[in-house]
C-alpha cells in the first residue's frame, strides 16, 4: 500500500535532549489535533524491548556487526508492528531515532561501511524513511559535561572521541540530505522548541 502519513525523526548524539523534544513536539501535534505516535529505538516492541536490554547492558561486550544487526532487527520488528500500519492509516509517526542513528553510530562511530547500512536501510524500511528529520546538534565535550552525573548505559560509556565521530557523521548525513534534515543548534529546552515548530511549519504547511 502507499505510503499516506507522515514520518519525523529526532536525532542526535547522547544528551542533547532529543527525547524531550520529540515529547514537546508530539503535544504540540496533539494540540493541533494530529493524534501522532511516538516511538522509540531501540525497543518499543515486545521482542524490540528485549534487544535493547542486550544492547544497553553494560555487562555485554558486543562486537560492531553484532550491534549493528541488533540494532536493525530491533527496527524491524518496530516497521511491521506499528510504523507501517500507521503510516498506513495516515498518521503522523514521530521516531525518537531511527536510520540515521544507525548510520551516525555504527557507521560514523564504529566505522562499518556505510554504503552496506544504506542498503540494510532500503532493505528494512524501503520507502519508509523519514518526510523531516531534526538533528539536535551540540559539541561531544558539552553534552559529556551534561551526562557527567548520569547512570551510563553501554553506548553512553563510549569515549569521546566515539561522540565526536558520531556527531561529525550526523553533521555530514545532513550535508548529504539538506532537505530532509534540519540541523537544529542545541540551545534552551524552550528555545529549541520554538525552532523546531518553526521549521513544522515550513514543512507541514508547503507539505499539504
Ligand atoms: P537510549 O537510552 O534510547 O538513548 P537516547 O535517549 O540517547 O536515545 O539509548 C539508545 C542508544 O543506542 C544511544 O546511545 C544511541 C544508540 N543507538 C545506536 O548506536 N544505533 C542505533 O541505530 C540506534 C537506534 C541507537
Amino acid at each position: 500500500m502507499k505510503k499516506t502519513g507522515i514520518i519525523v525523526s529526532f536525532e542526535g548524539i547522547d544528551g542533547c535532549g532529543k527525547s524531550t523534544q520529540a515529547e514537546l513536539f508530539c503535544r504540540y501535534l496533539s494540540q493541533e489535533g494530529l493524534k501522532p505516535v511516538l516511538l522509540n529505538e531501540p525497543g518499543g516492541t515486545y521482542t524490540g524491548e528485549k534487544i535493547r536490554k542486550i544492547l544497553l547492558d553494560s555487562k555485554n561486550s558486543i562486537c560492531p556487526v553484532t550491534e549493528l544487526f541488533l540494532y536493525i532487527a530491533s527496527r524491524s520488528q518496530l516497521i511491521e508492528e506499528l510504523i507501517r500500519p500507521y503510516i498506513e492509516q495516515s498518521r503522523v509517526v514521530v521516531l525518537d531515532r531511527y536510520i540515521d542513528s544507525t548510520t551516525a553510530y555504527q557507521g560514523y562511530g564504529r566505522g562499518l561501511s556505510i554504503k552496506f547500512i544504506k542498503h540494510l536501510h532500503k532493505f528494512t524500511a524501503g520507502d519508509l524513511i523519514p518526510d523531516i528529520t531534526f538533528l539536535i546538534d551540540a559539541s561531544a565535550e558539552h553534552l559529556s559535561a551534561v551526562l557527567k552525573n548520569k547512570k551510563k548505559d553501554r553506548i553512553e560509556k563510549e569515549s569521546l572521541k566515539f561522540q565526536k565521530k558520531v556527531r561529525e557523521g550526523y553533521l555530514q548525513i545532513a550535508q548529504q540530505e539538506k532537505k530532509r534534515i534540519r540541523v537544529i543548534e542545541r540551545q534552551t529546552v524552550a528555545l529549541t522548541h520554538k525552532t523546531i515548530i518553526k521549521e513544522w511549519g515550513k514543512f507541514f504547511y508547503g507539505h499539504r
